[in-house]
């Protein structure tokens, strides 16, 4: 995996935001997906939230997709190969950057056509763990017309991303203002943060 982490972090300095094509395995990137999908069918999805602590809160004006958190004691081999190469780019990161990260955390998340999320950046208002997002993407097939680009607001202009399977971006979480546009189809993704604890 270290030759797809070299190029992540290569585009990522090039561009602020780093963009890798088939980053996953496709056999893991496919597992992933239907992994997703049964979590989906067995009600797992939860409806996201904004914000932290207290403040926590559910607002669909802001978003409306819905999640469902990773863990390595679930039985679900995808998900257990898919953190551990997570890990391995976590260490990879902290020795060839000298990131200092700590720990990461990573969800599903299923936007339902309809569903966007409004410009935001990931980084919390009061606590500053959440270093680095990283977002991979499961859709095998998307047209333009179907919506659901991740938006990155950049200083003079707007780079719309598809969600197209196996395509993963990368970038500083309390830097970049960024939405996903409202989508027309059922998008399917993981996204989680390398933290700072
Ligand atoms: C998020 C987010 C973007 C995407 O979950 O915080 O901005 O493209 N996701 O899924
Ligand atoms: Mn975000």
């Amino acid at each position: 995996m270290t030759t797809k982490f070299a190029s992540l972090i290569d585009s990522y300095l090039q561009s602020s935001i780093g963009v890798v094509e088939n980053f996953l395995p496709p056999t893991l990137a496919l597992a992933l997906k239907k992994e997703l999908l049964v979590h989906s069918l067995d009600g797992q999805m939860k409806a996201a939230s904004i914000g932290h602590g207290q403040e926590k809160q559910q607002n669909i004006a802001i978003r409306n997709d819905s999640i469902y958190w990773m863990d390595s004691s679930h039985n679900a081999p995808a998900e257990i190969q898919f953190l551990q190469i997570m890990h391995e780019l976590l260490e990879y990161l902290n020795q060839t950057c000298f990131t200092g990260l700590t720990s990461s955390e990573f969800h599903f998340a299923l936007y339902e056509a309809g569903s966007f999320y409004k410009t935001h950046r990931d980084q919390f208002q009061k606590t500053q763990q959440r270093q680095y997002t990283f977002i991979c993407y499961l859709n095998e097939a998307w047209e333009t017309g179907d919506g659901g680009e991740l938006c990155v607001h950049h200083e003079n202009n707007r780079q719309l991303i598809s969600p197209l399977m196996g395509r993963v971006v990368f970038f500083k979480s309390c830097e970049l203002w960024h939405e996903v546009m409202l989508t027309l189809k059922p998008r399917m993704s993981i996204t989680g943060w390398f933290r700072i604890d």
